[in-house]
């Protein structure tokens, strides 16, 4: 277990076993839905999403393209800006398209409320969401996800893409993090 992390709260097992439903379920959706081309476009959002869309794209089977968005809100850092920021397009047009935003965490609603907004501005006939973990007591908006993985608490969470100061990613685990050791935390 790597030092910085107090408690797993979700091992590779559980979030293995979430993501096959969710995949399962999302794709029986999209079989009843109107979707342009038969395509739905997956947009991940950079860079928290990577693992759990890696994992999401083995369960999802209906007809899919693979997009990517670089927003930043949180620098690294344990607060949000409040300002997100996008640092990658979409390089498609994306008019009349559905369009799934595949995520890690849903914190306070900041990111995703812009970026919904930003695709629907761009012409997109359906935009929904799922997130692996949902943080609603970090809400500071009306946004939800139409789908997610786990609820969480307020507290800060590192592994399966989630992030201290770009690191921790990796873990194939998502943690509390153990906030007390950061002051003196030297990589
Ligand atoms: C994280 C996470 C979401 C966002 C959620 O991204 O991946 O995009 O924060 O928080 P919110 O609901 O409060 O807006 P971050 O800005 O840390 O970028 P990253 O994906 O590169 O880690």
């Amino acid at each position: 277990m790597h030092p910085l992390v107090k408690e797993i709260l979700f091992t590779k097992e559980q979030i293995d076993t979430r993501t096959a439903e969710l995949g399962k379920e999302i794709s029986e959706f999209y079989q009843t839905q109107d979707v342009k081309d038969n395509t739905v476009i997956l947009i991940g959002l950079l860079k928290g999403c990577v693992p759990f869309m890696a994992n999401f794209l083995n369960h999802f089977t209906y007809e899919c393209q693979t997009e990517f968005m670089v927003v930043s809100s949180y620098l690294g850092g344990l607060k949000t800006s409040g300002e997100p920021k996008i640092n990658l397009d979409l390089n498609l047009s994306i008019k009349g398209k559905t369009i799934l935003i595949v995520e890690d965490i849903v914190d306070s609603g900041l990111t995703l409320t812009y970026v919904k907004q930003y695709l629907e501005f761009k012409g997109a006939k359906d935009v929904r969401i799922v997130s692996l973990l949902d943080k609603p007591e970090g809400r500071k908006t009306s946004l939800n996800p139409n789908w997610y993985g786990f609820t969480v608490q307020k507290q800060f969470l590192i592994g399966y893409g989630l992030d201290y100061e770009e690191r921790l990613r990796n873990l194939p685990y998502v943690a509390i993090c153990d906030t007390s050791k950061l002051d003196d935390w030297k990589w």
